[in-house]
């Protein structure tokens, strides 16, 4: 129970992966919040955690909506007195299996504009309250595409680079504080996002993990309640891999 009473917030927590960790940080105590702004599949999420017994609170928010994830989090800190845990899952991975010439610039805007302007406006949201309590822990969901760069993706790839950086200067800033920032960059794990990829792109990309085999929700979950609980207090800024091998750095 290493988040008995603490409250996380986790974006794109209504489907794949930031499902399952809302369901894994809430199995260790965490009341949990679902950012997302598919307001349908929240609605679903919620139900199935709640035959788990879990009572999760949905929040239908965009997370490129500056005034809309500023509100919702003042939502949450007035509702709950406190914000120990913000995990950012929230991303899209538009147009893939095309090469840098054929990458249109509305596709490459609104991959950057999710997976990058997203998670920046949901961090400075909850700083405040972190500060104020001299504790947090934020994990971001970045990718091995941002390591290594996978040909086929240059959008994805490209912001997911980005949040790499910018969790090394996140946790570099609060380094002193109390709070934590780091990142987990996973191969590819079968959700939705990955079944809407073309055939090729998944095998370009499953063929490149040494363990032969896609990863599970459930171990990138196990990897972020470790990351975003108060056992992990001595590294920030850091990028832990989830490739089954791929990136041994
Ligand atoms: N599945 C993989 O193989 C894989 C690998 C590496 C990294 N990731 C990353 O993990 C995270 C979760 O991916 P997933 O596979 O679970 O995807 P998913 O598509 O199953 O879930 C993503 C969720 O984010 C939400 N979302 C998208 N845009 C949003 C917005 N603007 N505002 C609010 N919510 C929004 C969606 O509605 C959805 O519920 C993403 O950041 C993704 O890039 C996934």
């Amino acid at each position: 129970m290493r988040f008995q009473d603490q409250v996380a917030i986790i974006t794109g927590g209504a489907q794949g992966i930031g499902l399952g960790i809302a369901r894994r940080l809430a199995s260790e105590g965490a009341r949990v919040v679902l950012f997302d702004q598919n307001g349908d599949e929240l609605g679903v999420a919620v139900k199935e955690l709640s035959g788990e017994e879990i009572e999760a609170h949905p929040v239908t928010v965009n997370v490129t909506d500056a005034e809309g994830i500023t509100a919702a989090v003042g939502e949450v800190a007035e509702k709950f007195g406190r914000i120990d845990v913000l995990v950012t899952a929230a991303g899209v991975v538009g147009k893939t299996n095309i090469k840098t010439h054929e990458v249109e610039l509305e596709n490459f805007d609104w991959v950057m504009s999710v997976n990058v302007r997203g998670m920046f406006l949901c961090i400075k949201a909850v700083l405040p309250a972190m500060l104020k309590a001299k504790y947090g822990r934020i994990v971001n969901i970045a990718s091995v595409s941002g390591k290594e760069g996978n040909a086929g993706m240059l959008a994805y790839s490209t912001s997911k680079a980005a949040v790499i950086g910018l969790t090394k200067v996140v946790g570099k800033e609060y380094a002193e504080t109390g709070i934590t920032c780091n990142a987990v960059a996973p191969a590819v794990v079968r959700t939705k996002m990955v079944a809407a990829l073309p055939a090729d792109q998944v095998k370009y990309m499953t063929d490149k993990i040494p363990m032969k085999r896609t990863g599970e929700i459930e171990e990138i979950a196990a990897l972020v309640a470790y990351i975003a609980s108060p056992e992990a207090s001595f590294t920030t800024a850091f990028t832990f891999d989830a490739t089954g091998g791929r990136s041994t750095y």
